[in-house]
């Protein structure tokens, strides 16, 4: 029987697209997968949507939309992404699925006929964008008004007070610190387990398990005025996902196989949800508990989490399309510290794509290949027996790979990176050291062990970083000669007890592994922080026709003279040559954005056939125009070259 992994990301409400941070989340349970994989085990790697709530709800009357319209429009964006990096799912699930809404209804029922689940009235500041009553009074603030506002998001708090279906979370307080005490490794890292655990020991409120307030969600089995809380339905995805529920003899297999799970990732906003209500809600039902929890930070931009909600959202396609799907993967899996908040940063990436990537790794190979091929030693077979520099870098090798391995099984991936890079740069020393360029034409016996002892080494390397850069490393791989496609293999211990006595076969290639990017920051400006809100098409406003659209003049006109008008703190008069349309006089409320010298001799577009109007006292004899900067300033319209006056937008 083969040894078996199952691990899973959150699901994502899908009231936005995939950006950086839900990126960030889904490579980590992807890139474990892969390591898994690897090793020769059979591995479920689960991923999906949240798509029931309020919020959701609310989103989609925003859009004009059905919910269920709306939700399946936002599946395709995270398929997409999901797929452009590479992320190897087994199963992609979505709380609307109609087999997760029986596991869920079903799960309920159980739990209501066993007493676990009561009916009572629930009252309680509630916060609808996070979807969450707040019921740890110290933990509430307050805004500038003195309300009370969600410690999570900081926005306002609504009190609510309805009939509720509750679950008796208190009375698994002490088993769940039993639980703790005999499973010390449940979450990692060790601090976001001890929040938890004093969460718990201070003691907990039995939990309201229904909302008769959300229409968007799954009917409360026997009782469809109520809907299963949102976080009952989506914590359940973990199960209903590898058959719970499922009466079918497939259904009852892949229960076996994949239950319980290896691992749950997220980030530390959901821990107390999967540390505590999650494992609860197992007990009650009898159900194994997952066997971990892999808390990490959050990715940040400046002092910011990365969220859609904060509209500082990266979107991971153009970040692609400028350092390439691979580079990115690893540059999130090298400089985020996994437990701990990391900052995102384009020259950190920059950086590490040309100096890592490019020159270390990618040079490396390029060197190795390109000097054996043009030295007739395109095959090359290991030494009887190592100089000791070479049996020196065999050992580093066997201790970069146990370092690796140790580091991987604890889901410490930068710690894991840094010990490969730090071989790769023995490697390059050890290159460094002894020529082999000079070898080849002095001692071709020993440029034999060189050449041999780098592929050995980079072959090491490959099988490292596949997990990572698994597109990249299989091309590497081939370099040498090695394809790997027995999946029941554990590659990696392969490489720990290896001999180094194997034989390479090194390609050339026309294309560098890692090309540097030869471009400057200023280039890569505009990839930097967009909201990634969901934006459909506004349908709500007035069309009109061409020949509306041509009665407006919009003219080119240069400002001449500009003062500010007395007794106004807002307005500017503009002294402007339209050419043809004349010098005209016209008043502007820019005087908050604007100094008059910032406007005096620049052209700009006006209206040229507006009704005069009169403000302040004075006629005002057309329109400037001007565009918000997105914060509170404005922007002067122009056009891209300068312009006879007068010249009409067409
Ligand atoms: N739907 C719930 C999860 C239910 S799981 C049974 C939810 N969804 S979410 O869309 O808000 O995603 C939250 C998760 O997205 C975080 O726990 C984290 O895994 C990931 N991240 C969102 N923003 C992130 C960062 N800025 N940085 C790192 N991870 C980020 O909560």
């Amino acid at each position: 029987m083969k040894k078996k992994f199952y691990i899973t990301t959150p699901i994502y409400y899908v009231n936005s697209k995939p950006h950086l941070g839900t990126l960030y989340s889904t490579l980590i349970a992807d890139v474990a997968a892969r390591y898994n994989k690897l090793q020769g085990k059979a591995t479920f790697f689960l991923t999906g949507t949240d798509e029931h709530g309020q919020k959701i709800e609310t989103k989609a009357r925003e859009m004009q939309m059905e919910p269920k319209a709306f939700v399946d429009s936002m599946i395709e964006p995270f398929k997409k992404v999901w797929q452009q990096y590479e992320i190897e799912y087994s199963k992609f699930i979505r709380t609307t699925d109609t087999d997760h809404i029986a596991a869920v209804q079903k799960l309920m029922s159980q739990l209501t006929e066993q007493g676990d689940i009561y009916t009572s009235v629930y009252t309680g500041l509630y916060c609808v964008p996070c979807e969450t009553f707040v019921t740890n009074v110290s933990e509430e603030e307050k805004n500038v008004a003195g309300k009370q506002v969600c410690p999570n998001c900081k926005r306002d708090l609504q009190e609510i007070s309805e009939e509720s279906y509750f679950f008796r979370l208190s009375a698994y307080q002490d088993q769940l610190l039993d639980f703790y005490e005999e499973n010390p490794d449940f979450v990692t890292p060790r601090e976001r387990f001890q929040e938890v655990i004093s969460f718990v020991k201070a003691g907990l409120k039995d939990l309201s398990f229904s909302r008769k307030t959300v229409r968007w969600g799954i009917p409360f089995p026997g009782d469809p005025a109520h809907t299963v809380y949102v976080w009952g339905d989506a914590l359940t995805n973990y199960i209903s996902a590898v058959g719970f529920g499922d009466t079918s003899a497939s259904g009852a297999e892949a229960w076996k196989t994949w239950w319980p799970a290896d691992v749950h990732v997220m980030a530390k906003d959901i821990v107390r949800f999967h540390a505590v209500y999650w494992p609860a809600m197992l007990m009650a039902a009898g159900i194994m508990l997952p066997k971990k929890l892999v808390v990490h930070g959050y990715v940040l931009i400046g002092d910011t989490k990365m969220s859609k909600s904060l509209g500082n959202a990266v979107p991971p396609e153009e970040l692609a399309a400028t350092f390439g799907v691979e580079q990115v993967r690893y540059y999130l899996m090298r400089q985020m510290p996994i437990g701990q908040d990391g900052h995102f940063d384009l020259k950190d990436l920059l950086q590490r794509v040309n100096a890592d990537l490019s020159n270390s790794l990618g040079n490396l190979l390029n060197r190795i290949v390109v000097l054996a091929n043009t030295n007739g030693l395109a095959t090359v077979a290991a030494p009887e027996a190592w100089e000791a520099s070479s049996a020196r870098l065999r050992l580093q090798a066997r201790e970069a790979l146990a370092t690796y391995v140790d580091e991987m099984n604890h889901y410490q991936f930068h710690k894991a990176l840094s010990a490969v890079w730090q071989f790769i740069a023995d490697v390059n020393a050890y290159v460094h050291t002894q020529k082999p360029w000079e070898l080849a034409r002095t001692n071709k016996e020993l440029f034999a062990e060189v050449v041999s002892a780098v592929a050995h080494s980079l072959n090491t390397i490959g099988i490292m970083l596949l997990p990572i850069m698994p597109t990249k490393m299989t091309t590497l791989l081939a370099a040498l000669g090695v394809v790997l496609t027995d999946e029941t293999i554990d590659y990696l211990e392969q490489c720990r007890v290896s001999a180094w006595n194997n034989t390479y076969t090194l390609h050339t290639s026309s294309e560098p592994l890692f090309p540097r990017i030869e471009k400057t920051m200023e280039d890569i400006k505009p990839t930097t922080p967009v909201a990634a809100e969901v934006t459909v098409p506004k349908e709500a406003f007035e069309r009109i026709a061409i020949d509306d659209f041509v009665k407006s003049h919009l003219v080119v006109g240069t400002i001449t003279a500009c003062v500010p008008v007395e007794k106004s703190e807002k307005l500017l008069q503009l002294t402007v040559d339209l050419g043809e349309y004349g010098v005209r006089t016209i008043l502007s409320g820019v005087a908050k954005s604007f100094t008059p010298e910032q406007l005096i001799n620049t052209q700009g577009v006006f209206v040229a056939n507006l009704n005069p109007r009169k403000m302040a006292g004075i006629m005002s004899d057309g329109m400037m125009l001007f565009v918000s900067d997105g914060k509170d300033g404005l922007v002067r319209a122009t056009v891209a070259a300068p312009v006879a006056n007068g010249t009409r937008l067409t």
